[in-house]
């Protein structure tokens, strides 16, 4: 029996034992760098082990399991969701208004079975695996950003970084994964139009926002539309108006939200740079006033060929051939895209879907339910990558 199937089979073994961690974290769940029960809960599981282990990035938590160089990480997120739950399951949210729908608790549950794992193996570990349980995915600037604004990755600096997420699409025991870039970059826009406002019958008293903003909309839709290579993926969708409050007045404001999403940097600033430039122009045409502010997000997810071929080999290894399968990258935002920024890493979407079902509700649904058989498979898998990659990253 391989290394890889030794492992999933402990894992099994362990399933009891997964599923009381990930539902202790779904009954409570966290909102984004607020995890201090989450927080707490982790640190307990590790000093069970006696794995020594600090805190990162205010609600994080990074323990060390072996010794010496090479260090690879496994990462999970720990942090939940502003929606109210709707699965009735016994374990349910008991904190209203928040939810572990995006699957960061099996994230975190998994990531302690990992650690259990190696730790049974810890002196036959040919290296350093850092556990970093990473607060605030959800929310900007991202936990990613701040644990590497820390120390905890610098000393040893790791050779390789691992991630791994929930996936709806796909049935329990699949895993997809692809190189190169799979999530994208992303930014957050919200524009104010603004004029005098007035009477509806007296529109040549005033600038009008709506007019403006309606252009500006279209305008924006054909700037992105025009100004890319028809063969690179990027999209601007505005996903919010706001303005106005009666039939028979022109409103002195409207605003809009959207968000900017492309896998390539350079294309990303420039297309920044047109829209505020659109901005300016459209609303000078329209003879009111408007503004533009970004919150840049993440940056594009690009994962390392050969740290990806290390997960690949050993997901054949451990689940079969047929089970592992590419994965179609999709303009979504994750912050592990920072680690990859700075270090080799690999991030592949684990199949959550229960096999007698042909879909389930998706991520951030008030009613998503992962299969908890998908727990053991996850486990072992981020144990047996680190092992891997601890004799591979030398
Ligand atoms: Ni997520």
């Amino acid at each position: 029996m391989s290394r890889e199937e030794q492992l999933l089979q402990r894992a099994l073994e362990l399933s009891a034992l997964l599923e009381q961690h990930r539902r202790w974290l779904h009954r409570h769940p966290e909102l984004s760098f607020r995890e201090y029960q989450t927080s707490a809960y982790i640190r307990q599981c590790l000093s069970q082990l006696a794995i020594p282990h600090r805190t990162v990035a205010g609600t994080g938590v990074v323990g060390t399991l072996g010794h010496g160089e090479p260090c690879v990480v496994l990462r999970a997120d720990i942090d939940a969701l502003p929606i109210t739950e709707q699965t009735g399951l016994p374990f349910a949210s008991e904190h209203p208004g928040c939810m572990h729908a995006c699957g960061h608790d099996m994230h975190t549950a998994m990531l302690l079975g990992a650690t259990l794992l190696l730790h049974e193996h810890a002196a036959a570990l040919p290296g350093t695996v850092l556990l970093l349980f990473q607060p605030g995915e959800e929310q900007l600037p991202g936990g990613a950003s701040l644990v590497l604004a820390s120390d905890v990755l610098e000393h040893p600096r790791p050779s390789a970084v691992f991630g791994q997420h929930v996936f709806p699409n796909l049935p329990v025991g699949a895993i997809a994964l692809a190189a190169g870039p799979i999530f994208a970059a992303t930014d957050e826009l919200s524009w104010h139009f603004r004029a005098a406002g007035g009477h509806a019958a007296q529109p040549h008293l005033t600038g009008d926002p709506i007019v403006a903003a309606a252009s500006f909309i279209c305008h924006a839709q054909t700037l992105i539309s025009r100004n890319r290579d028809p063969l690179m993926p990027a999209v601007l969708s505005i996903t919010a108006i706001q303005g106005g409050s009666a039939p028979n007045v022109i409103p002195s404001e409207v605003q809009l939200q959207g968000t900017l999403r492309s896998f390539d940097q350079p294309w990303r600033q420039q297309a920044l740079q047109w829209l505020e430039q659109a901005t300016a122009h459209v609303a000078a045409a329209h003879g009111v006033q408007a503004t533009l502010e970004i919150r840049s997000g993440y940056p594009p997810l690009v994962n390392d060929a050969r740290a990806t071929e290390l997960v690949r080999q050993v997901a054949t290894a451990m689940v079969g051939a047929d089970r592992v399968v590419p994965f179609q990258p999709v303009l979504w935002a994750e912050d592990f895209a920072y680690y990859s920024q700075r270090f080799p890493a690999a991030f592949w979407l684990l199949g959550v879907c229960p096999p007698e079902q042909q879909t389930m509700p998706g991520l951030h649904h008030p009613s998503f339910c992962p299969d908890e058989r998908a727990l053991p498979i996850g486990a072992a898998l981020l144990a047996a990558v680190a092992w891997r990659a601890l004799e591979i990253f030398r």
